[in-house]
This record gives structure tokens, sequence and C-alpha cells, in this order.
């Protein structure tokens, strides 16, 4: 495989082929959002009406979707969206990344990154985006672009269905968890996570990784899962306060409101710490076709994923030197 392209390529696209300009997306680009393929709710995000504008005005969303438009047609080609997070202000996330089917291949989605990035507050510094474990088309193309993968991957599955993806037994204890245990917890985050996540947000230490303020949690309750001690549910995660390893956490269990997400150690996850965490967390009474967010799942996952959707992160944690230097 050739290395990861650098720097702007010319825009002059193929010969015969009519030129894209890449620009902002305005209110009146809808319709041809929807033609160029996106469902009415994306089309929704990309042009957002003014009730959604002032939504995300209120709670500091800041999204900047751009387009290219071919030049003389005035037809839409492609289409962007660019959302700045808000743990940290100079890391961005794309989606909705899509070029028309008869105009791949041209250049169109590195041009409407490189570009689009241009009409973005000057300190983005770092860049992702999450794709669908078997789109191995934007999975090559994020490569070529200079985006590295992330080594675990992320999930989401209905509740019920997950309980049914390994053996129930031996059972999983589910622990709540205070303060003390928030460096055993930071241990499994960043293991879940990956260090290229870590990159991306380089501010995330114990204090603030689950979007508390210092000692604490803005919202959620938060639990550990206890495996058996043994092989497969060893981490070596230092156990609160002591500094001598844990070995039997496995994870942790986080609910924000209805919605819950399962961190694991990559290393203790199989299929069977999956169905035995969704039991537990139905025990606590959430409905069965709740979908939960999964992270620090093991690429071996993949191999056999049943009703697990798999994503891969994608990110580029050094945006200046890649693509403005
Ligand atoms: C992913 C997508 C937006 C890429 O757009 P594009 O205009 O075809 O990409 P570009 O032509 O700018 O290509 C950028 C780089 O990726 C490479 N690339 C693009 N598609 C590729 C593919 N299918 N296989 C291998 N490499 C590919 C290009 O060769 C180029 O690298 P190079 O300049 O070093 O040769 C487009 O394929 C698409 O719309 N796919 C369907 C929607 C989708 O899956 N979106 C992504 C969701 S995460």
């Amino acid at each position: 495989m050739k290395t990861p392209a650098r720097g702007v390529r010319p825009t002059g696209g193929l010969p015969g082929r009519r030129r894209a300009l890449i620009r902002l997306c305005r209110p009146a680009d809808r319709a041809s959002i929807e033609r160029l393929g996106h469902p009415p709710h994306v089309a929704d995000i990309l042009c957002p009406r003014p009730a959604r504008r002032l939504a995300w005005r209120l709670l500091g969303t800041r999204a900047v979707p751009v387009l290219a438009e071919e030049e003389g047609t005035g037809a839409v080609v492609g289409s962007v969206q660019f959302v700045r997070s808000r743990r940290s202000p100079d890391t961005w996330m794309f989606g909705h990344w899509r070029v028309a089917a008869a105009r791949r291949r041209e250049g169109i989605g590195r041009r409407m990154l490189v570009e689009g990035m241009r009409l973005l507050p000057p300190q983005v510094a770092r860049l992702y985006s999450y794709v669908d474990w078997d789109n191995d088309a934007s999975i090559a193309a994020h490569e070529r672009l200079g985006f590295e993968s992330g080594r675990t991957l992320w999930g989401k599955a209905p509740l019920g269905v997950l309980t049914t993806v390994g053996p129930a037994t031996p059972a999983l204890r589910l622990e709540p968890v205070g303060p003390r245990d928030w460096p055993v917890l930071f241990t499994i985050y960043t293991r879940a996570m990956g260090s290229l996540w870590l990159r991306l947000f380089p501010e995330l230490d114990p204090r603030n990784f689950l979007g508390g303020t210092l000692g604490g949690l803005r919202a959620g309750v938060v639990a550990v899962a206890r495996g058996q001690s043994g092989a497969a549910w060893s981490t070596l995660a230092p156990r609160a306060g002591t500094g001598t390893p844990d070995r039997s956490v496995a994870g942790f269990v986080l609910w924000e409101g209805e919605a819950v997400t399962v961190f694991a150690d990559p290393a203790a996850c199989d299929h069977g710490f999956l169905a035995r965490a969704a039991l537990q967390v139905m025990a606590r009474g959430a409905r069965r076709d709740l979908e939960i967010g999964l992270r620090g799942l093991p690429r071996s996952l993949a191999a056999r994923p049943g009703p697990i959707g798999l994503q891969v992160l994608m990110g580029m944690p050094d945006v200046m030197t890649r693509w403005q230097g």
C-alpha cells in the first residue's frame, strides 16, 4: 500500500469533468442534499431549520456543513459536516461525508475535508470520524488522507439480543463506585478508548474523563463490572488507593439519563463479557430494546459481530502539520 498522501492536491479534477466548488451549505440546498442520497433527517441536520439552529446555539453546539457544487450546473455532488467537540474546542468531528456515486475517486471527498477545514476557526488541530467497520471504501479513503485507525472498536446493540451473544455464567457483579475508584475507572477508560482517542483529546485526565468536574460526574451513575478472577477477566488495573493490581475489574457501565454505555477492558472483553454485562444492566431495569453503546471492543469481535453494529475511530491528531503546514 502507498504511503498516505500529505498536503493539498491540485483541485482541478479529472479532464472532461466539471470542477466542483467547495462552499458552506445554505438552507436552500435541502432538496439537493436529499438528491445526493441523504435521508430527510440527515438533510435536516445539514440544513438545520431556525429552531434547530437556535437549540444548537443554546447548547453550545457548533456545526459547519460544507458542500461540493458542480460549477455550471449547480448540482450538489458532495457533503460533509464538521462539528466542534464539547470537550475540546480544538478537536472537531466530521460526518455525513458523501460524494455522488458518479463523481467518486476524483478528489472531491479530499477537497471537501481539506478546503472545508479552511471554513472552520483557524485553531482546529485535531479531526476524527467514526466509520462503519465494513465500509472498506471509506476506511481506505480515510487512510489515504492520512487518518489513523483506532485499535479498539466502538459498538452498539439492543440490550435484549446482546444478552444472547455469549454464556450467562459465571455471573458478573456490578458494583456502584465512588470517587476513590476513579483511578481504576480511568485506567479502564484509557484502554477502552485507545491511545488515538487520548491524542485527539489531550486534556483528558482522571478528573474530567467522564465529562465531570473535579472529583465527580456532571451526570450519570457508574458501576464497575467485576468478573470471576481468572485469565478471562484479568486486568492490570491498579486497585483504587492501593496501587496493587485489581485482577477482577473488567469494565464499567455508565448511565446518563436513559443512555447506557459499557466501557470494557479490551483484554477482558469477549462475547461472554458483553452478554453478562447486558444481563446486569437489564437487571437494573433497562428496557430490552434499549440500544446501548459499547467501547473497548477488541478487533477479534469483528469476526463474529452478530447483532453488534461496529465502528472504527479514524483520527488525525496533527491536522495543522498534515494539511496546513
Ligand atoms: C468516502 C467518500 C466520501 C470518498 O470520497 P471521494 O471523492 O471518492 O474521495 P477522493 O477521490 O477525494 O479520494 C481520497 C483518497 O482516498 C482514496 N480512495 C477513495 N475511495 C477509495 C476506495 N474505494 N478504495 C481505495 N482508496 C480510495 C483515493 O484514491 C484518494 O487517495 P489518493 O489521492 O492518494 O489517490 C466516497 O467514497 C463516498 O461518498 N462513499 C459513500 C458514502 C460513505 O461511505 N461515506 C463515508 C461515511 S464515514
